[in-house]
Parts: structure tokens; sequence; C-alpha cells
């Protein structure tokens, strides 16, 4: 009786509550204790679990009505008559509002002037704990408008492609938001990539405008974007003129004629700006994300839909309240970024964190004391963070106050129980909900997420379908599975949000999304739905490997070490990696006559680094005097990830292979060696 009463006693702690449902997680991978809506949150939420269901039947049973209500929370300036024009079939195209009117950055910007022209738009936290700034609406509009006159100034028009390779500092979202105020698409580089990947993708949209900074500064080190860039411009002849923010005032070389200061540009220009009129369907921005095959795809976003899509997703997901300060980690070179620290955030009026550092610089209590610092409400970040500051323990958190959270949110990866019962119990205190969002680059914005008022939440499930969404599962022949069961996820109708085609390459777009199912949109991740009707995302089932929330194609490291003098053949895999979620694993032949060495190894990690970026660094390669290969020379790659994920008895058939002991040699030297 009183072991009984003492737990019970125990358990109404919502911290204990945490910790005994830790216990169990290290156990089993998922979780089913379910965590419902704190009482007070419910009472002051902006969705509750009625409006939700409301919503949500609506949503799908009148989608025109739902949306042609819900767009006009932006402001248009000739209003859309016509909602949506859709196809997933046959000649596929996708239009929402096609014949609306608006600007992005007069959304963002002019239409706060008025209420909040001195409120804090931007709260700029620099890497080092000494720097920081608060940038309010009405600065922001001014800084907006003079790079967009300085651009029209060069030139620079409706329809041009702007490349932007900056690191996390105000003039990002500035230079994002005066393409928009212009017209012109910006295609945006994370400073983490290559010379060789940005010439890539400078090359595949023809940009001809590049702005980036003399140097990043992240952790303490710098990121010599200048010296990249004029890498790449060694072989990217479209761009004409370079615009360069000065960061920290490196030493650097400046090509007359071509490259211009930042600052000369703007204090020269009017801070005034008229805001180009733009179609809803004129395109806002492309943005280079990795598939199973070829190079990185150009994903197109366009105009009305987008902002309305990622403005509705971030004041619901969010329960974003007037006066709340929210803070997204991610680097605006991925479309968390666009959509959650830009776009979305500002189109509502509200505060937005952008950090230039990383979590564990200083030390490894850095994101709890910006918390502190800035009074954050809401905080969004990636299960790799969450892990790698799990494995400090408690103490870097524990001494910092986090009062001021009512919210955290997860993306990027599936979130494993243990590091989602961590954030709720040690970073939330048990206070705050979790909201676990689902999407992706191609989705524009949140697809399956709990609403944190109106959720109940499950360790490790996004939960629920936004608004409008309908997600399906489908067998491998595409056969639609009901209840609870897993599958692939696919979604059978279109959002304002979504992706309207691969840039420069529609064929490949429909290819991609539309063709493994006839008629659906195919997320490439695998998926179950509980008896509750919850989705738990499982990870990619294509050859897209997630590391640290980062897409990486096995194509692509591929042909990096292929790349290589001495290496014959490569075959990458994922594999689980306890801070990463996936690791890379790399199965290398290497030319005749070529022995393999501890040198050989660090000198092929670093040539990918170099090849494409940091993020594609293969953390283990292993030697292989042969690769699976069926009689036509197709590699089982399935073999490769059980090997690499030391599952050997579960290789399946190996009987079609063209030589079966290739298998043997593998496995040995994955026991033995690695
Ligand atoms: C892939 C998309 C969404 C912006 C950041 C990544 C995985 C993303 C979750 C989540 C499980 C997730 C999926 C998806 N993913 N969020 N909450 N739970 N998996 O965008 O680079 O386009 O990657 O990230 O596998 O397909 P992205």
């Amino acid at each position: 009786m009183r072991r009984r009463a003492d737990r019970g006693a125990a358990l109404a702690d919502p911290r204990e509550r945490a910790r005994a449902a830790i216990r169990e997680a290290s156990v089993t991978t998922t979780d089913n204790t379910l965590f419902p809506v704190p009482a007070d949150f419910a009472k002051s939420a902006l969705i509750n679990d009625d409006t939700y269901q409301k919503w949500y039947d609506r949503s799908i049973t009148d989608p025109e009505g739902f949306w042609g209500e819900h767009a006009k929370r932006i402001d248009w300036i000739r209003p859309f008559t016509k909602v949506k024009d859709v196809s997933f079939t046959g000649d596929v195209h996708i239009k929402w509002f096609e014949d609306g009117t608006l600007n992005v950055a007069a959304n963002c910007l002019d239409r706060h002037l008025d209420e909040r022209g001195d409120q804090t738009a931007i709260i700029w936290e620099g890497d080092s704990p000494d720097e920081s700034e608060h940038i309010t609406y009405r600065d922001l509009h001014e800084r907006v408008c003079r790079l967009a006159n300085a651009m029209e100034g060069l030139g620079i028009k409706k329809g041009d492609r702007v490349t932007i390779y900056l690191p996390m500092i105000p003039e990002a979202a500035v230079a994002m938001l005066a393409c928009a105020r212009i017209g012109a698409i910006h295609s945006i580089v994370f400073g983490g990539f290559s010379p060789d990947s940005l010439a890539g993708r400078i090359q595949d949209c023809d940009s001809n405008v590049l702005i980036t900074a003399d140097e990043g500064l992240r952790g303490g080190r710098k990121v010599p974007l200048k010296v990249n860039a004029d890498k790449a411009l060694e072989t990217s002849w479209s761009v004409k003129h370079v615009i360069v923010v000065k960061r920290t005032g490196g030493d650097i070389h400046m090509v007359s004629g071509r490259d211009y200061w930042y600052h000369d540009l703007v204090a020269k220009a009017s801070p005034e700006h008229k805001p180009a009129e733009q179609n809803a369907e004129d395109p806002l921005f492309i943005l280079y994300t990795s598939g199973s095959t070829g190079k990185p795809k150009g994903v197109l976003h366009t105009t009305g839909g987008y902002l309305v899509y990622a403005a509705m997703t971030h004041q619901y997901v969010f329960d974003y309240h007037e006066g709340d300060v929210y803070w997204c980690t991610a680097d605006v070179g991925w479309v968390t970024g666009h959509s959650y620290i830009v776009y979305g955030p500002l189109a509502n009026g509200a505060t937005t964190l952008m950090f230039e550092g990383i979590p564990n610089y200083p030390d490894s209590s850095r994101f709890w004391q910006v918390v502190d610092k800035h009074k954050v409400n809401i905080f969004y970040t990636a299960p790799t963070a969450i892990r790698a500051l799990m494995r400090e323990g408690e103490g870097p958190v524990k001494k910092t106050s986090r009062q001021s959270l009512r919210l955290l949110g997860s993306v990027g990866e599936p979130i494993n129980p243990e590091a989602w019962l961590w954030y709720h119990s040690v970073v939330g205190d048990g206070r705050c909900p979790i909201v676990d969002t689902w999407w992706q680059t191609e989705t524009g914005g949140i697809l399956i997420s709990p609403l944190p008022g109106a959720t109940a939440l499950k360790p490790g499930s996004a939960t629920k379908p936004f608004f409008g969404v309908k997600p399906m599962i489908v067998d491998a022949a595409g056969g639609e599975l009901t209840g609870a069961t897993e599958g692939n996820l696919c979604i059978t109708d279109a959002w304002p949000g979504m992706m309207r085609t691969v840039y420069g390459d529609h064929e490949r777009f429909v290819q991609t999304y539309f063709s493994t199912y006839r008629g659906y949109y195919f997320t490439g991740d695998g998926c179950r739905r509980d008896e509750d009707g919850y989705y738990w995302i499982t990870g990619r089932v294509d050859d897209v490997i997630n590391v640290s929330g980062h897409r990486m194609g096995t194509a692509e490291v591929e042909s990096a070490l292929v790349a290589h003098p001495k290496v014959a053949e490569a075959a990458v895999v994922g594999y689980p990696h306890d801070i990463k979620g996936q690791g890379i694993y790399a199965y290398v032949t290497l030319v005749n006559g070529v022995h393999p060495s501890e040198d050989l190894r660090k000198e092929l990690v670093g040539w990918v680094r170099k090849e494409i970026g940091p993020i594609a660094s293969p953390d283990l390669i292993q030697w292989a005097p042969g690769l699976p290969k069926t009689r036509s020379g197709k590699i089982m790659r399935r073999i490769l990830r059980k090997i690499a994920a030391n599952e050997y008895d579960a290789l399946g058939d190996i009987s079609t292979l063209a030589d079966p002991t290739v298998v043997e040699d593998l496995v040995d030297n994955r026991m033995n060696r690695v």
C-alpha cells in the first residue's frame, strides 16, 4: 500500500513521471506514455482539441473554403478569386491563389510598421556571448529597402537568381527580404558547403549575383567564405556582381568591377523602396536539397501559398502569442531557417532570434544561457543537438533558469524517446509541451505535428496532420493501408506551401515525387500509424541519409569518393549513430596496386569534405575488395546497410548475387576491423 501511494505521489510530479518514462524508454524503442496538454497551457492556447477537429474536418471536406479564408491572414495587393488548381497526375501542376498579387517583404515588414514599428523583429545573438543586437521592424524595413535599392541599382531585376552564401548574421535575412521585395529569386547555399558545391548550385540556376561575407564565425573559428566564393566563381561565369558583407574584417581579395562592399552599397542607397507587385505563383526561392540519385535538386517555392502556409503553421504549431520571443536554432541555409526563422515569424509580426554560433561554444550551456539572456518563450531545435547536449549531463542545463520557456520544438529527424524525455524533463522542467514537427524542404512548412494546446503527446511521435494535410500509408505496391499499420508515407492532396517544381527540370519533379505512387506525393519516408491515429516517422526509405538532420544523397558521396584517383568504386549507406541519428558509412574498393592504410582513410575523409563540405564526411570507411552486385551489376545496398548496422543474421536472400562470397569478406572485415 505504502509503496503504491508513494509512487502515485511521485508520479503526479511531471518531472518524476518523465524520469520514470525515461527508465522504461531505455528498454523499449517506442513509447506510448501519453503526455496530456497541461491545463494552464490549454487555457490560453490558440487551438484546442475541439477547434483542431472542427478546422481539420473542414480543411479536408472544403479545402477551397478553408484556404480561401485563411489566406486572408496575409495582405494581398490584388485579392485572388481562384483558390486552387492542382493535378498530381498527367500534366502535374500546383497553383494556389493564382490570380492574386502580393509582396512577401511588404507582408513581413511594411504592414507591421504602424502597429509595431518599434517592436524587435530580430534578436541577433553572435557567436561570442558578448555580441548581440536588437533590430526593430522599422530598422529592418529600412535595411531591406536600402539593399533592395542597391540591388536594383546594379541592374538586378525580377526573376533574376541571387545566390546567398552568408553566415547567420542579420544581413542574411535582409538579403532574403530584399530579393523578395524586388521579385528576385534567392538561392541560399549553406555556409558549410565547399566551393564545388557552391559552384554547382550557382550554375544550376544560372545565378548572376552572389551575396557573401569576408568570413563566417562559428564556435570561435573562422569560415573562409569569400575565399570559397572566389574559387567557386572561377568556374561560374554567370555571376556578374558579388556583394560582400564585412563580418570579421579578415584579409580578402576584392575583384574590381565585380565585387562590392555591402556597407558601401547600402550607405549610398535610399531608405525608401516600393515593393514589387508579385503574382502568387511567381517564384520566391530555390533551395537545393539532396535526393536519392543525381545532383541536388533545386526545390522551387512560390510566393502566395508558401507565405500563407509558413505563417499559419508558425502561429498555430508554436502557439505564437503577441510578445513571445521565439528561437529556432537552424541555419538560414536550410528550409527550417527560411520558413521558421524568417518568413513565417516575420509575416506574423513575431520577435525571432537568430543565432550565429553553435550549441557548445563557449560551453555546452550556451543554448540555455541565450534562453535566459533574451527570455526566450519558444525554442525549436534538432534531435542531434539534444542528444549531443544530453551526453554532457544535466549540469550545464540546470545551472540556468529557463523559466521563460513555454514550448519546445523538434525537427529534422525522428527524435528517439530517450532524447524526447530528456528534453521534456531536463530542459523544459516537465512544464513545456514538445512539438515534434515532421516536414521536408519540399513541403515548405510543417505537415505533421502536435498542436500544443490540442494534442496529447507521445514521445517520438509527430502525432497528427496539420490542417489540409491528408497523409496516406501505402505498401510497396502502392495499395493503401488503413488503420494501425506501417508502410511508406504519401500525401494525397496539395497544401499551399508545397514545392511547385524542380528548378529547370519539371520532369524530374514529376518522376521524383509523383511516379512511385501515381497521383500521390511520395515523401520518401517510412511511417507507422498507431491505434490512436498517431503518426510515427520511421526514417527515409530511399537512398537519402539523414545526418544530424541534414540530408545527404548516397550518390553524391559516392561520386565524390570515386573522383579520387586511388578509388575504383564506392558504395555509401547510412548506419545508426548515437548523436547524429545516422552516420555515413562508405565501402571503398581501391584501384589495383593501391594498399589500404590509415593515412589513406584520412585522406579520403578529407577529400570528401573538400569536395562537398564537412557535413558529408564519411564516419566510417570500410575497405571492400568487392561489392555485392546482382548479375546485372546493381549494387545491393540492402545488404550493405545490414552489414554497416552490424545486423549479420538478417542479410536476406543473397542468392541473386553475382558472387555471394563477397558478402562473407565484407562481414569478416566489418567484425574484425571497423
Ligand atoms: C527529411 C527532410 C524539415 C526541415 C528539416 C529537414 C526527416 C524531418 C522530422 C521529424 C522524423 C523528420 C524526414 C524528412 N525529418 N523532420 N520531426 N521526424 N523525421 O528537411 O533536409 O528536407 O529533410 O527529414 O526523413 O523526409 P530536409
